[in-house]
């Protein structure tokens, strides 16, 4: 098939289908997207210890965060310079004080520079030099954190990484300011799912409000019925069950919650659960908070309105409940995601069991509802590669939002603005090098 232009491929209110199909689309993204912006690597306690390490892809670049004697944090190539066999082998771990290939035993500091070459000699006479650059592993380009997050670039120049996270910095800053010491510790544990489906399919899905209450009918229904029942005999129920059975929430509802959209394709869909419970533990955990920021700021703190906020391209965070989900895209048809949680420094273990009863209930691949969606985006890369029809629609509310500023803002939560504006993003992205691939 030869490609049609950009413009027509991405319309202000449809898309074509091989945007989600294509192979050559697919190698232009990891070029101009994935290859080129700033990209999550993970949170600095990852790698809490001097040699500590954790691997990663890079748009397809296979690539390692490592911490070195001096507390710094770089990301490297994963791979020897020698004959380019990747240094590490584990996902994760402690290398010590260097990296030492399993082929011939080049070792490497944790900056990425050479350390010993075994048998020298070998190289005298020849154009090989140890003192030579092309003898160190290759640092990514840049490398910058926000809070704790760890984010690195494979290009030069663009944006710093405060600009391009924007106002979608906010991510960080609420689940970090959820804290009384204002920071987070990741959980080690990282369920992996890989999505048969386009990396598009989950980022559209993650601030699309007219899904939740048609895809994840049946548990939201089921944990209402429960949670009612409790209520009734119990005068509480937990408020896990209220995780399900908001899902469950009229179309009316869903559409009164609004998005809020930025440059770039990042966005924010706003709180619609009730997180602020009066139980003891809440209140605990709000008391703390007062002390550590004062009654001001920590009512600041407790109250943004956000459910989930999108860095696009890869990262879906959800601050107020610490979890976060970041892509690492295999091909077209296929994505790997990543699914962390975080604990609130000095918060009440009883807080931190709420973000797991989430992390388990709703973001795990066991879950009830990570399930249902997974099905629909298979089964929505089926229907794409299918002749079935070319187009994908996002029509609804188009032109019914409101612009402010260079941020969109919905005026109905079904909006499918968010789809728009991802595109708009992805366009801009794209634009320079499509044609090349024609
Ligand atoms: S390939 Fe790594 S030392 Fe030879
Ligand atoms: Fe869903």
């Amino acid at each position: 098939m030869t490609l049609k232009s950009l413009d027509e491929l991405v319309q202000s209110d449809r898309v074509h289908r091989s945007v989600y199909t294509d192979d050559r689309i697919f190698d232009l993204e990891m070029d101009e997207m994935f290859e080129k912006a700033w990209v999550y690597c993970g949170h600095e306690s990852q790698v809490k210890e001097p040699g500590d390490y954790y691997t990663l892809r890079i748009g397809r670049q296979p690539m390692v965060m490592v911490r070195d004697k001096s507390r710094a944090i770089h990301v490297l190539y994963n791979r020897c310079p020698h004959r380019g066999v990747e240094l590490c082998g584990n996902q994760s771990g402690n290398t010590g004080n260097a990296f030492v290939c399993s082929y011939h035993a080049w070792s490497f500091n944790l900056d990425g520079k050479v350390r010993a070459i075994p048998l020298m000699k070998g190289y005298d006479g020849t154009a090989f030099a140890k003192s030579d650059y092309s003898s160190n592993m290759v640092a990514a380009e840049q490398v910058d954190s926000y809070r704790g997050f760890v984010f690195a670039k494979l290009s030069k120049g663009g944006p710093s990484l405060l600009d391009f996270l924007g106002e979608a910095r906010v991510a960080f800053d609420d689940m970090c300011d959820r804290s009384p010491v204002g920071e987070v510790e990741v959980v080690p544990v990282c369920h992996r799912v890989v999505q048969h489906s386009n990396w598009k399919f989950f980022m559209e899905n993650q601030l699309d409000a007219l899904h939740p209450s048609v895809t994840h009918q049946s548990t939201g229904v089921s944990a209402r019925k429960v949670e009612s029942r409790l209520k009734a005999t119990q005068g509480s129920a937990p408020l896990h069950y209220h995780y399900l059975s908001t899902f469950a929430s009229s179309f009316d509802q869903w559409d009164s919650v609004q998005t809020v959209n930025f440059p770039h394709g990042h966005g924010i869909l706003k709180a619609y659960m009730g997180l602020r419970p009066t139980d003891p533990d809440t209140v605990e955990y709000e008391t703390i908070m007062k002390k550590a920021y004062g009654e001001e700021k920590a009512e600041e703190y407790l109250s943004r309105s956000i459910h989930h906020v999108l860095i696009y391209p890869y990262l879906s965070v959800q601050s107020p409940l610490q979890q976060l989900r970041c892509l690492r895209p295999l091909a077209a048809n296929k994505t790997l995601s990543e699914i962390w949680h975080f604990r609130l420094k000095g918060a009440p273990e009883a807080i931190y069991r709420r973000s797991l009863w989430y992390y388990n209930l709703v973001n795990s691949p066991a879950t009830m509802i990570n399930a249902d969606d997974l099905e629909n985006w298979t089964k929505g890369q089926w229907g794409l590669e299918s002749k079935g029809g070319e187009w994908v629609s996002f029509h609804r509310n188009h032109g019914g939002d409101t612009l402010k500023d260079g941020v969109l803002y919905s005026n109905n939560g079904t909006s499918e603005v968010v789809m728009r504006n991802q595109f708009d993003a992805w366009k801009s992205y794209m634009q320079d090098s499509f044609y090349a691939i024609k």
